[in-house]
C-alpha cells in the first residue's frame, strides 16, 4: 500500500466511522478512560469496575464481550481457555476477583479471554537471530522449566524469523532443515511440557530476514494466508507473530480471518510498522488495531542499549487508553540479561510491567545469571504485569527533570503499582503524593516490590531516598479504609 493509498484507507475509514461505527476501539478507549483507565482522580473508580467477560466458543469469531455498563469491548478477539490467562488470573481472567465476588450473578467461572492479561514467554530473535533450530528450541523450553520461567508465568516459546524454507508443489509452507522432526513434533513437545509455540510470519513475500539479511528460503504469507493459518493449526501453533516489514497493511485483517476460521485459539501479535518512518501506533495508525490483534508493537526494534529503552517507554507511555484485557501495546521484547546492569534490567522489567505490556524473554535462558533470573522471575513485579483489570500504567508526576512516578491501578480496593523512575546520571530521592495516584490523602501501606519487604504505613504521600541512576523503587501502594470520623 502506498503512502496515498494509506490516506485514502485513513480517510475511509474515518468517514466510515462517523456513519458506520468503523471502529468500536476509540469509543472502548474512551470508556475506559472515563471509568478511570487514565484519569488519577477517577482511578478509583476502577476499584470497582472490571472488564466483564460473556460466553464464546473457542477460536470463534463470534466474540461477545461487554463493560459492566454493557458497552461493547473491541472485537476480533477469540475467546478461549487459555492457561495463561487462567493461571495469572487465578481463576476467571478478565474479571477481578473483588467485582466478581461481589456479584452473585458471576459465580460461575467466565471463560477466559485469550491473551486477557499480556502474554509471558521467551522469543529466539534478540540473541540468536536467524540461527534457530529445532534444537535450540527444543533445549530453550527445558531450561523455561529448570530455570523457574514456567513457573513464573512464561508460556510461549516463540520461534521468530528463519525457520521457514520455501514451499511445497502444493503451495504449503515447509519448515526449514534445522527442524528434523517437524513442527507438529516438536509442538508436541512443548505442549508436553506446559508450554505453548509461536512462530513468525509477514504479510508480505519474502520475511524481513529475507528481504535485509539474505535468508532466501524466507517466504511470507501474503496470498496464501489461508493455507498458512490451516498450516499453523494443524501443526499446532498458539501464537503468530505477523511482521509488517515490507509488507502490506491490508494483510492483517486478511490473517486474524484466516486464524480465526482455523478454530484453533492462536493468539495474534502484529507489527504494523515498517521500521522507518510509518510505525502505525494505536493514536494515529490507519488500521484499528485492537480490533485486529491482540497485541501490535509501537515502535522500532528495541536492542541493547538504554537509549532504545527510553525511546520505547516514551513512545509508549501516551498509548495507555489503548491497552485492555486481550489487546496491548507491544513496546518489544526484553533485553534482559544481554548486558545493561542490574538497575537498568530492573528497571527495564518494571517499566514493561507497569506499561502491562507483553514479557518476552530475549536472552539465553540456558545460562542466564542468578541475578538476570531473579529479575525475570519476579513474582510481585510479574503480579502487577499480569494484573486482570488490563490496565496500563501511566506517568502522574514529574517531580524534577528525568524523574518520573508511574502508577498502574490495579484489582484490589484503592491500590496502586508505582514506580519511581530516576532516568538522571546520578542517584535522587522521589516523592509520591497519594493524590497523584488518585487515593485518598490518608494512610497507606507501602510494599517494596524488588526488596519483597512491607516499608509500613505513610500518611499523604511516600519518598524513596537515593533511587539508582537509571534504577528504580517499585511500590504496591493500598489506601487503607478512612477510620469512624
Ligand atoms: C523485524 C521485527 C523483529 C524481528 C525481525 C525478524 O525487524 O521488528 O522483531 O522479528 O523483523 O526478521
Amino acid at each position: 500500500m502506498t503512502k496515498t493509498e494509506q490516506g485514502r484507507f485513513a480517510l475511509s475509514c474515518f468517514t466510515a466511522a462517523l456513519a458506520l461505527g468503523c471502529s468500536t476501539s476509540t469509543k472502548t478507549s474512551d470508556a475506559r478512560l472515563a471509568e478511570g483507565a487514565s484519569a488519577p482522580a477517577a482511578a478509583a473508580a476502577t476499584d470497582t469496575a472490571a472488564p466483564g467477560v460473556n460466553g464464546g466458543q473457542a477460536g470463534s469469531s463470534a466474540v461477545v464481550m461487554s463493560s459492566p455498563a454493557g458497552e461493547a469491548l473491541p472485537g476480533g478477539l477469540a475467546v478461549a481457555p487459555s492457561s495463561q490467562a487462567s493461571a495469572a488470573a487465578g481463576g476467571a481472567a478478565g474479571v477481578a476477583p473483588d467485582a466478581a465476588s461481589r456479584d452473585a450473578s458471576s459465580a460461575a467461572p467466565a471463560p477466559a479471554i485469550l491473551g486477557a492479561t499480556p502474554p509471558m514467554g521467551w522469543n529466539s530473535w534478540n540473541t540468536f537471530g536467524c540461527n534457530v533450530s529445532e534444537a535450540l528450541i527444543r533445549s530453550m523450553a527445558d531450561a523455561m522449566l529448570s530455570r523457574g520461567m514456567r513457573a513464573a508465568g512464561y508460556r510461549y516459546v516463540n520461534i521468530d524469523d528463519c525457520w521457514m524454507n520455501g514451499r511445497d508443489a502444493d503451495g504449503k509452507l515447509r519448515w526449514s532443515d534445522n527442524f528434523p522432526t517437524g513442527m507438529p513434533a516438536l509442538a508436541d513437545y512443548i505442549h508436553g511440557l506446559g508450554l505453548e509455540l509461536g512462530l513468525y510470519e509477514v504479510p508480505a513475500d519474502r520475511t524481513c530476514a529475507s528481504t535485509y539479511g539474505g535468508y532466501a528460503p524466507g517466504v511470507g504469507s501474503l496470498g496464501h494466508e489461508t493455507d498458512d493459518a490451516n498450516s499453523f493449526a494443524e501443526w499446532g501453533i498458539d501464537y503468530l507473530k505477523y511482521d509488517l516489514c515490507r509488507g502490506q497493511r491490508s494483510g492483517f485483517a486478511v490473517m486474524r480471518d484466516a486464524l480465526r476460521a482455523t478454530g484453533r485459539p492462536i493468539l495474534y501479535s502484529i507489527n504494523p510498522g515498517n521500521g522507518q518512518d510509518d510505525l502505525c501506533p494505536p493514536s494515529s495508525c490507519a488500521l484499528d488495531l485492537p480490533s485486529i490483534a491482540n497485541l501490535w508493537r509501537i515502535g522500532f526494534d528495541i536492542d541493547t542499549q538504554w537509549s532504545s529503552w527510553l525511546r520505547l517507554i516514551d513512545e509508549n507511555a501516551n498509548l495507555y487508553a489503548f491497552a485492555g484485557p486481550g489487546h496491548f501495546n507491544d513496546p518489544d521484547m526484553l533485553e534482559i540479561g544481554r548486558g545493561a546492569s542490574a538497575d537498568e534490567d530492573r528497571a527495564h522489567f518494571s517499566l514493561w510491567a507497569i506499561m502491562a505490556a507483553p514479557l518476552l524473554a530475549g536472552n539465553d535462558l540456558r545460562n542466564m545469571s542468578a541475578a538476570t533470573q531473579a529479575i525475570l522471575t519476579n513474582a510481585e513485579v510479574i503480579a502487577v504485569d499480569q494484573d486482570p483489570l488490563g490496565i496500563q500504567g501511566r506517568v502522574v508526576a514529574t517531580p524534577a527533570a528525568n524523574l518520573q512516578v508511574w502508577s498502574k491501578p490495579l484489582s484490589g480496593t484503592n491500590a496502586r503499582a508505582v514506580v519511581l523512575f530516576n532516568r538522571s546520571a546520578a542517584s535522587a530521592d522521589i516523592n509520591v503524593q497519594w493524590t497523584a495516584l488518585g487515593l485518598p490523602g490518608g494512610a497507606a501501606t507501602v510494599r517494596d516490590l524488588w526488596s519483597h519487604s512491607d516499608l509500613g504505613s505513610f500518611t499523604g504521600s511516600y519518598t524513596a531516598q537515593a533511587v539508582a541512576s537509571h534504577g528504580v523503587v517499585m511500590l504496591k501502594v493500598a489506601a487503607l479504609p478512612a477510620g469512624p470520623s
